[in-house]
């Protein structure tokens, strides 16, 4: 089976919310390659976590790669707050919005990376026609809302369709379609992230049908040294 590189962005919701400064460089100086940061609205999803404010802080702490999944109703209205926050990728909600083109190419416009995030219950018929539009998915595998719940294993057929669709169609990084007579290693892979209940059994699960991006947070954090604890998801499969 091919590898990919994997990334793993710790998600910021299992840290310490009274230290986040310090809680953000221990995650950079443990290796990750991005900090997930997780905003819910009350009504998209059940709970309230932190807003641009909070980005903002992290962001002073912090020169590592800012992963932010809006689990809110209209997502392109708080595009520029999380921009001007520091954000580096935003990824939002199909199931949460009318306006999933126009709100990937807000994004890209401002200059950031844009993700399309999708709850479990999602079929992957809807997932193509955005791979073209965005420089990542977000595939869901437990339901938006809280940290620690239990990986949906169901999930894992719809991450090994959409990396499938993606190299069928010949999309890399970006969206981009590899065009005849491109060195195939000219551009990276896709990115398919994966959230919720990840930990070295369920991540090496995911990687195998195609995921290269995890989020971890309840795993990671319960580790005795999250370095490690890094260390072992990104090469768990
Ligand atoms: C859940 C969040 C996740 C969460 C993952 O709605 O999107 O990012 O923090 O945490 P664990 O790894 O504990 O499931
Ligand atoms: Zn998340």
């Amino acid at each position: 089976m091919r590898k990919f590189p994997v990334q793993i962005s710790p998600s910021i919701l299992s840290c310490d919310f009274g230290r986040l400064s310090e809680e953000a460089q221990r995650i950079e100086h443990s290796g990750a390659d991005a900090i997930h940061i997780d905003v819910m609205d009350g009504h998209f999803v059940p709970n309230l976590t932190l807003g641009p404010r909070a980005v903002e802080a992290i962001r002073r702490s912090t020169s590592l790669f800012l992963d932010v999944h809006l689990m809110m109703y209209n997502p392109f209205d708080y595009v520029e707050m999380f921009v001007q926050a520091g954000a580096d990728s935003l990824s939002f909600h199909f199931e949460a919005t009318e306006d999933v083109e126009d709100t990937l190419a807000f994004i890209r416009k401002c200059g950031k990376k844009a993700g399309l995030a999708f709850r479990p219950e999602t079929s992957f018929s809807m997932i193509p026609k955005y791979l073209y539009l965005s420089d990542m998915v977000l595939l869901m595998t437990v339901s938006p809302g809280f940290g620690g719940q239990e990986f949906m294993s169901d999930v894992l057929e719809k991450i090994r369709l959409t990396r499938e669709y993606c190299d069928r169609h010949g999309i890399r990084e970006g969206g981009i379609v590899s065009q005849p007579g491109m060195h195939s290693d000219a551009l990276a892979p896709f990115t398919i992230q994966v959230d919720g209940g990840i930990n070295e059994e369920t991540g090496k699960a995911c990687i195998q049908v195609g995921a290269n991006m995890l989020v971890s947070g309840h795993y990671l954090f319960s580790q005795i040294s999250l370095a490690e604890g890094i260390k072992t998801l990104r090469n768990c499969s």
